[in-house]
């Protein structure tokens, strides 16, 4: 197993997926709305709630392809979830992923819309996934469209804003983080065992692995907030520093502690899989990302 090669490989499938998906519509005349979407969506980005998807497919014994359609919708679903993170209304930032933000490019209006669109387009793609148990199908939407709203991610961005003005408890925190950014690390875990054929216990392990991996991933966000800088993260730094972060609640060096902790949590997950080395590697690489 090849980590980079691999990841690669995961990467590759996905951006063309989503290429190949807007590529059917460019007769229709509401362009600057597609170009809009297509702005932020082929702009670059990890991918790797795409990868969660393709790899817990594949550990679970499924084709990872078959995946690509619940992949691609986390991944317009994210995609929409940082448009509007990015209004001036919420974080004002200027850059994401490398580029100037979607708003500063073709204006609030066409950004709030573009971010529904794809919010939405997203459950269209989501329904052509071909499952290996197609009664699963209600379930994955279902799981979907949960992880996404109101409890899930936007509930999670509704308790950052709400949280602007006071101090907070650790656990508080970690109800935020787990929403904000561990919902849709869930789904596409979760999603990519369901598009694989998951079985009980396989199942319940892509969600513990998402509940560590999802925490761990938003500690060394908000530490990169800190110690990284714009050139790496194509976005800005130091634009947290207000919020109730960890780095704030606890220091630097305890977050370190915390992201080695939750991600030892979710690598313990992957035990009922016959071949987690790949997403035990990523998972690890993960705890020392500068991206
Ligand atoms: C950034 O997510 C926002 C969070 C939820 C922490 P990513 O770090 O996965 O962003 P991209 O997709 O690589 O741009
Ligand atoms: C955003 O968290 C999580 C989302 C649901 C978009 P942040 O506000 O910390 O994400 P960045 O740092 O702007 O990517
Ligand atoms: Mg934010
Ligand atoms: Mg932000
Ligand atoms: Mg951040």
């Amino acid at each position: 197993m090849n980590l980079e090669q691999q990841s690669r490989e995961y990467r590759e499938y996905i951006e063309s997926y989503l290429r190949d998906f807007y590529a059917q519509f460019k007769e229709e005349p509401q362009k600057p709305l597609f170009e809009s979407m297509e702005y932020s969506l082929l702009a670059g980005g990890k991918r790797l709630r795409p990868i969660f998807a393709f790899d817990f497919c594949r550990m679970c014994g499924g084709d990872w392809k078959q995946a690509a359609p619940f992949a691609a919708a986390i991944e317009m679903i994210h995609t929409y979830s940082l448009i509007h993170d990015d209004l001036p209304c919420m974080d004002n930032d200027d850059y994401r992923r490398g580029h100037l933000t979607n708003h500063k490019v073709f204006g609030e209006g066409m950004a709030v819309l573009a971010g529904d669109a794809l919010l939405t387009d997203a459950f269209m793609v989501a329904s052509t996934a071909k499952l290996p148990k197609p009664e699963d199908m209600a379930t994955a939407i279902g799981l979907l469209a949960e992880c996404a709203g109101s409890l899930g991610m936007v509930g999670g961005q509704v308790l950052d804003i709400m949280s602007e003005e006071r101090e907070l408890t650790e656990q508080e925190v970690l109800d935020i983080q787990s929403r904000k950014t561990g919902k849709l690390i869930s789904a596409a875990c979760c999603l990519g065992a369901i598009a694989g054929g998951a079985d009980e216990a396989q199942f319940e392990a892509a969600c513990q692995f998402a509940a560590g991996l999802g925490l761990a991933f938003q500690i060394r966000d908000d530490m990169l907030d800190v110690i990284g800088t714009q050139a790496e993260l194509g976005k800005a730094t130091g634009v947290d520093a207000e919020k109730n972060t960890f780095v704030r609640l606890y220091g630097l060096e305890k977050c370190e502690a915390l992201v080695q902790k939750y991600t030892q949590y979710a690598i313990d997950a992957l035990t009922v899989f016959d071949d987690p080395a790949y997403m035990t590697a990523l998972a690890r690489s993960l705890t020392e990302r500068r991206v």
